[in-house]
């Protein structure tokens, strides 16, 4: 797909907002739910009817309230302080521009940002995103319909590196990793009982990563590389370039 053109105003009111993310989000230690709205917005995305994803949707209150969503109206408040001082950025940029600092600012690398997004009015209908309590065979039905690979699905799973779960929002409770406002591979050794502790949160679709012998092997490949600071030298990235592992 052809990058979309924005113009050099845009280009610039987007670097002034992602200096204004980078200060908000170390200020409020809020990465972690920075990046799952940024992908709640992405993760809908359906490519056979090119609907859904990256389309700032996720700001209309029918959308907040599908039950996936829960909580997110925090992240999606925090963001409007942002929208009110850069109006022209869409929600759509501003959403995946958040998702973006928030891995940088955690110690994660540094992700190229191509802006261009457009908002949508629409909302997708409900059920777009996964289901915790399932298996392979469901995250394989959501990350296919996005054009997503067993790969991604597994990288992609990485994002649970930052962050926990919330009983009042998910019914789940606990953090995936010891240092959840900390991005690095942690996810991918706990996974794996490299790096255990028995307060630590597996979702029954975290589960699935190991399980699936197809999954459990990029778990594992993920588990032993390390990044170096910049795009194309991570897991997370799903380049694979061997080089990178350890
Ligand atoms: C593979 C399927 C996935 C499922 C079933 C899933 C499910 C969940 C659930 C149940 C929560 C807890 C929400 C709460 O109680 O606050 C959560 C949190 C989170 N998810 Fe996922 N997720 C998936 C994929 C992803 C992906 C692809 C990313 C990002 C790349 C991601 C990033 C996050 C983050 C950062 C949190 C923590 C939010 C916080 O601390 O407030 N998730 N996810």
């Amino acid at each position: 797909m052809a990058a979309p053109v924005v113009n050099k105003n845009y280009l610039k009111e987007i670097e002034r907002a992602r200096r204004d993310l980078r200060a908000l989000i170390s200020s409020k230690n809020c990465a972690p739910i920075m990046l799952r709205l940024a992908w709640h917005d992405a993760g809908t995305y359906d490519a056979k009817t090119k609907t859904g994803g990256p389309d700032g949707s996720i700001r209309h209150d029918q959308e907040l309230k599908h039950s996936a969503n829960s909580g997110l109206k925090i992240a999606v408040d925090l963001c409007e302080e942002v929208k009110a001082r850069h109006r022209v950025i869409t929600y759509a940029d501003l959403y995946q521009l958040a998702g973006v600092v928030a891995v940088e600012v955690t110690g994660g690398p540094t992700v190229d940002f191509v802006p261009g997004r457009k908002d949508s009015m629409v909302s997708p209908e409900e059920g777009r995103l996964p289901d915790a309590n399932q298996g392979a065979r469901h995250l394989r039905d959501i990350f296919y319909r996005m054009g997503l690979s067993d790969k991604d699905i597994v990288a992609l799973s990485g994002g649970h590196t930052l962050g926990r779960a919330h009983r009042e929002r998910s019914g789940f409770d606990g953090a995936w990793t010891k240092e959840p406002l900390k991005f690095d591979n942690s996810y991918f050794k706990v996974l794996l009982d490299i790096e255990s502790d028995s307060d630590l949160l597996e979702l029954p679709t975290d589960k699935a990563l190991v399980d699936d012998p197809k999954l459990r092997y990029y778990v594992e490949l993920y588990a032993k590389v390390s990044f170096k600071g910049s795009c194309g030298s991570c897991w997370c990235c799903s380049c694979g370039n061997p080089q990178f592992l350890l």
